[in-house]
């Protein structure tokens, strides 16, 4: 075709019919330059691309795009429209922002990767308002437990009715927003693996079917939450890799490792606090150390002893202070009554003055 329009003595009917091939070639829904495509499967795998490839088999059903550095996508990454795409995988690209209309060409997608990404904004359009997704993967991708709420706020949309698995794993999230995942009525399948939460409270998880909670940083569960598992008989929870605290507070939470088989691993949990207790089965704490009252009582009767003590130490202060400085205090009680006294003693003077009938008058004029 080059080598065609390299000739010097072509007609300009041939010319034109080059210019429609070429117009053809760049509108071309081949597979992308250097990606490889295979049955209806494209990879265009860490090439360095800072877009997703703009022409795309019509025919595609899969498409990698991982470990490039696209920094965002919006609706211009997919301008035509891909009925067959179900799977799109952006896993490593540095990825900040996710903008309104993103997704709007691909009505069948049903699975999406945007794990090992750095997310700081992600519309609420971004996916359509008739989503069939089914699968979306965060893992790795949300490093700011600041912008938690902001970030995914997108699922209060209520356009993600099917969505069945969602992958949070790996992520600094500390608390989970309110009822986060309250639109989210299809959730069966959440991963909250080593996403450095805190607290589980009531409310904030829908009925699930496989709960991971491993890997985070949780003392105890409340005891609403652990009421709230308990009404969903089909729950598998996973809790090893936490810091739990065995004090009278996990008392709710042995119960029920004991008494429900919802938390698979509860043989692998065990005590990171108190010291004694380090490593120790949460399943083998003795329930004399889950009593809360007698280590209240304990900790009130040490604190009594001690202010009483603090106080009779003060006391005793006071009076050898007292003791010491008798003289000088001795001194000051005289001095004072001295004072006490000269100062009467002008009252009583001046009195006697005043109640003169003959000075009486002598005052007044003097003071007119
Ligand atoms: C998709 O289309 C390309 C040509 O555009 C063809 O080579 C390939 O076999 C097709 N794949 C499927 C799964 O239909
Ligand atoms: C999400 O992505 C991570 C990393 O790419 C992967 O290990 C994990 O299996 C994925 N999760 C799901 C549910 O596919
Ligand atoms: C997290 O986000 C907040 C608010 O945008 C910002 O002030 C802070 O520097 C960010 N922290 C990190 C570690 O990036
Ligand atoms: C938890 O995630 C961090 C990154 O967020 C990673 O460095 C660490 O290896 C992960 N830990 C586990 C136990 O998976
Ligand atoms: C959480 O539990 C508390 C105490 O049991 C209850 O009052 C509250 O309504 C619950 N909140 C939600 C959102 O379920
Ligand atoms: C418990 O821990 C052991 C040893 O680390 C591991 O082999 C086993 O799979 C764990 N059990 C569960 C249910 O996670």
């Amino acid at each position: 075709m080059y080598a065609n329009q390299g000739r010097p003595h072509r007609k300009p009917g041939m010319t034109r019919l080059l210019l429609l091939l070429l117009a053809l070639a760049s509108s071309c829904r081949c597979c992308p330059d250097r990606c490889l495509c295979s049955s209806g499967t494209v990879r265009c795998q860490d090439l360095d691309l800072d877009a997703i490839p703009r022409s795309l088999p019509a025919n595609t059903t899969s498409l990698f795009v991982t470990g490039n550095r696209i920094s965002h996508v919006d609706e211009a990454s997919f301008p035509a429209r891909l009925d067959k795409l179900t799977d799109l995988y952006l896993s490593g690209n540095e990825m900040e922002r996710v903008e309104a209309g993103t997704f709007r060409n691909l009505p069948n997608l049903a699975r999406l990767d945007l794990s090992d990404n750095r997310i700081l904004d992600f519309s609420d359009r971004a996916l359509p308002d008739d989503s069939k997704l089914k699968l979306l993967n965060l893992s790795g991708s949300l490093h700011n437990h600041s912008l938690t709420d902001k970030v995914l706020r997108f699922f209060f949309r209520e356009n993600l009715l099917q969505l069945t698995t969602l992958d949070l794993s790996h992520n600094d999230l500390l608390i989970l927003p309110d009822g986060v995942f309250t639109a989210l009525s299809s959730l069966a399948t959440l991963n909250l693996g080593n996403s450095s939460l805190i607290t589980i409270q009531n409310g904030t998880l829908p009925p699930l079917r496989d709960l991971d909670l491993r890997d985070n940083d949780l003392k105890d569960l409340p005891h609403a939450t652990i009421a709230e598992f308990s009404l969903n008989p089909g729950l598998r929870v996973q809790l090893t890799g936490n810091p739990w605290r065995c004090s009278c507070f996990i008392d709710d939470l042995v119960m029920w490792l004991k008494s429900s088989v919802q938390v698979v691993d509860s043989d692998n949990l065990t005590c990171a606090d108190p010291e004694a207790m380090r490593n120790r089965p949460l399943l083998e704490v003795p329930p004399s150390q889950l009593k809360c009252s007698d280590d209240m009582e304990g900790v009130l009767e040490t604190s009594y002893v001690f202010l009483g003590l603090v106080l009779a130490l003060i006391g005793v202060i006071f009076l050898l202070v007292l003791y010491l400085n008798r003289k000088g205090i001795k001194k000051w009680i005289y001095n004072i009554r001295d004072a006490c006294r000269d100062h009467m003693e002008g009252y009583h003077y001046r009195y006697e003055i005043n109640s003169d009938p003959r000075l009486a008058n002598l005052s007044i004029n003097s003071d007119v």
